[in-house]
């Protein structure tokens, strides 16, 4: 957004346009409007007393604005909440949007219009960055807010229990406070624009009726490209189909003692001539196709023709390719359990929906896929009612496992092949992305695109030892950090925290570690495997052995990083870290958990769980 005069008039030398940009960078939308008031009463002041200066700087602020809030995880919440700054600043009103971290809560009590974009994680929890924005509103210091108007886009998936709980906690809370419900909240499942696209229209309408326009900008051109929009033209709606130059099982496939459970791939990918560009700690987005042999077996239940055409919305397909690209057939959606049960008229599903958010309803979205509900509960559907129930298909993200330092124009991955036995049935199930990509042989294509994740990155100052918690594929973005700070000389150290069941089937990367810690671009190891040794040993319990070393680094300005399974390592993990901190930092559990939060709010306790 860095922006001024249109070249070629540009009547600033190089060096004032890159400090400029460097300034503008660093603004947001409140910033850049203060800013832009400022120099043109500075541009008058060489005629008017400076004493004026303040006053036009402020006119431009004191426009009724809107504040757009955001919590995002990986990225969805953020797009749509930057999708609706940029529709609502196109038609001329004064925004500022800002992720909820960097939100002053101060502020809360003065505010008009507020909008929040907010996902849910884990069970029912905030995303990392509004932890305490969430906390904040819903604890007992949240001020009265009589004067407040917002609506709440809340993001979720509709296979969790608790579909959209933070967006609906908020939204109840806020009323509670005494603000006014300005419009409707959306509650979007994993097909986000459908609930998206009319709630941002109702967005824009509630903007024009009750806010002024701003005064327009001049026309600016950008003093330099931003770095993401110049560099590619490939995007999640229009993926780079990369090719796959590699595909290795990384988990031991040889004799009885040396077979791991897991199927763990390092996939490697080309991006040459896509223009994309990433960073460590960045995820790629992958658009999968479904196994052809799950949607032959799911037409072969319903006894529908694979090759009729079905119309839906703006698309027509045949039904195979419908199921094959364009809808989930392996996550159930509580929506679609309710259309099924309707159909199935089986009285114990109808209970088990009725009951709502029981363990045996979470059970079945966790663990059942249409194939098996279909088994379990045969209806009949027609292809186009299928079609229409079935929740589109989204891309699954993987954390990229490589430096293009290292790699040059290739992203590396490490997924675990999603595989499982059902009771009473000789096929496997699988997971959509992950058995399309251990599918995926040399010469394949894979369509693509790069999730920026500014909240998961090295430190900016180089010298500052990280602290790494990786189990299982949670390694990934590690192999791309350590291989950056090695080709980049970083002075810091460098601590890896790994684990997995067996040593010798499930030890990922096993020979790059070794070498890292003989080349000294990895200073600590600490293993963890789990299942060798009578009682289970995870990489919490490794933090916890080193706890009096982990707190001297942290104290010494390490930054900490935790990637990995969401369900329960992160959670132990986040425990571990409150143990020692306590323990080794004689603080009580209330000053432990301060700690990690400012930690947090320093961006130096990140995670990238899933
Ligand atoms: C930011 C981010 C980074 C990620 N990085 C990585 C990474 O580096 N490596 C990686 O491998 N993954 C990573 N993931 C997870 C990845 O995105 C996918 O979620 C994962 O690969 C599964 O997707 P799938 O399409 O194969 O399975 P899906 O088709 O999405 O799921 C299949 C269904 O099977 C169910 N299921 C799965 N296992 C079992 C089981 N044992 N028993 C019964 N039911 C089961 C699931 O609940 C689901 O309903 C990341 C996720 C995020 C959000
Ligand atoms: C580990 C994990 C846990 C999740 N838990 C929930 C949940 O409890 N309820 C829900 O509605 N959605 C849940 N979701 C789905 C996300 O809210 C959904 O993918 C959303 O689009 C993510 O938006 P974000 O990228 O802005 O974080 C979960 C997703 C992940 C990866």
């Amino acid at each position: 957004m860095s922006a001024v005069l249109p070249s070629p008039f540009q009547p600033i030398t190089d060096e004032q346009a890159a400090l400029l940009g460097r300034l503008t960078d660093a603004l947001d939308h409140s910033g850049l409007w203060w800013l832009s008031g400022y120099a043109a009463g500075l541009a008058r002041g060489r005629t008017v007393p400076a004493t004026a200066l303040t006053a036009v700087a402020n006119e431009t602020v004191a426009a009724p604005r809107l504040t757009i809030v955001y919590g995002s995880q990986t990225g969805n919440a953020k797009h749509q909440a930057e999708a609706l700054s940029a529709q609502i600043e196109d038609a001329g009103f004064g925004v500022r949007l800002l992720r909820a971290d960097a939100y002053p809560l101060r502020e809360l009590k003065d505010e008009r219009h507020l909008v929040i974009v907010i996902s849910t994680q884990g069970d029912g929890d905030p995303p990392d960055d509004a932890r305490a924005f969430v906390e904040f509103i819903s604890g007992k210091r949240a001020p009265k807010l009589p004067d407040l108007n917002y609506s709440v886009l809340a993001l979720g998936d509709s296979s969790y229990p608790l579909f959209c709980a933070i967006g609906r906690q908020l939204d109840a809370r806020l009323a509670e406070l005494g603000a006014k419900r300005w419009f409707e909240r959306g509650d979007a499942d994993l097909d986000i624009e459908t609930v998206a696209t009319p709630w941002m229209a109702a967005a824009l309408a509630a903007a024009r009726e009750a806010l002024k326009p701003q005064v327009p900008l001049a026309t600016v051109t950008p003093l330099r490209p931003h770095a993401q929009t110049a560099a590619s033209i490939y995007t999640r709606d229009r993926p780079f189909p990369a090719e796959v130059l590699a595909n290795q099982r990384i988990t031991g496939r040889g004799n009885h003692r040396t077979t791991s459970d897991k199927d763990v791939r390092h996939v490697e990918l080309s991006l040459e001539g896509s223009g994309l560009k990433y960073e460590p700690g960045d995820a790629l987005g992958v658009w999968p196709l479904n196994p052809p042999r799950l949607v032959d077996a799911l037409l072969a239940m319903l006894q529908l023709d694979g090759d009729a055409t079905v119309n839906h919305g703006e698309q027509t397909l045949s039904l195979r390719e419908w199921l094959s690209s364009k809808r989930e057939i392996t996550r159930l959606s509580r929506p679609f359990l309710i259309q099924h049960a309707q159909r199935a008229g089986a009285a114990a599903l109808d209970a088990l929906l009725a009951a709502n958010d029981t363990a045996a309803l979470a059970d079945l979205l966790a663990n059942r896929q249409l194939i098996d509900l279909l088994r379990e509960y045969p209806a009949t559907w027609k292809a186009d009612e299928l079609v229409a129930a079935l929740r589109p298909l989204v891309p699954r993200l993987y954390s990229i496992a490589s430096s293009p330092r290292v790699v040059g124009e290739e992203a590396h991955l490490t997924v675990a092949h999603v595989e499982y036995a059902v009771d009473g049935d000789g096929d496997p199930r699988w997971g959509t992305a992950s058995n399309f990509l251990a599918r995926s042989d040399e010469g394949a294509t894979v369509p693509i695109f790069i999730e920026h994740n500014e909240r998961f990155r090295l430190p900016g100052d180089a010298s500052r030892d990280i602290i790494l918690i990786g189990p299982g594929t949670g390694v990934a973005p590690f192999r791309a950090f350590v291989q950056e700070r090695a080709e980049s000389e970083a002075s810091g150290r460098n601590w890896l925290f790994f684990g997995n069941p067996h040593a010798h089937s499930d030890f990922l990367y096993q020979l790059e570690w070794q070498d890292a810690l003989k080349s000294g671009a990895l200073h600590r190891l600490d293993l963890a495997f789990s299942r060798d040794q009578p009682h289970k040993i995870y990489v919490q319990d490794r933090l916890r052995e080193r706890g009096a070393d982990v707190y001297d680094w942290l104290q010494s300005g390490a930054h900490l990083y935790v990637c990995g399974d969401a369900t329960r390592m992160a959670k132990d993990v986040h425990a571990a870290l409150l143990d020692i901190i306590a323990s080794h930092g004689e603080k009580s559990a209330d000053e432990a958990n301060d700690y990690l939060n400012e930690l947090q709010a320093q961006g130096r306790y990140a995670r990238d769980v899933y």
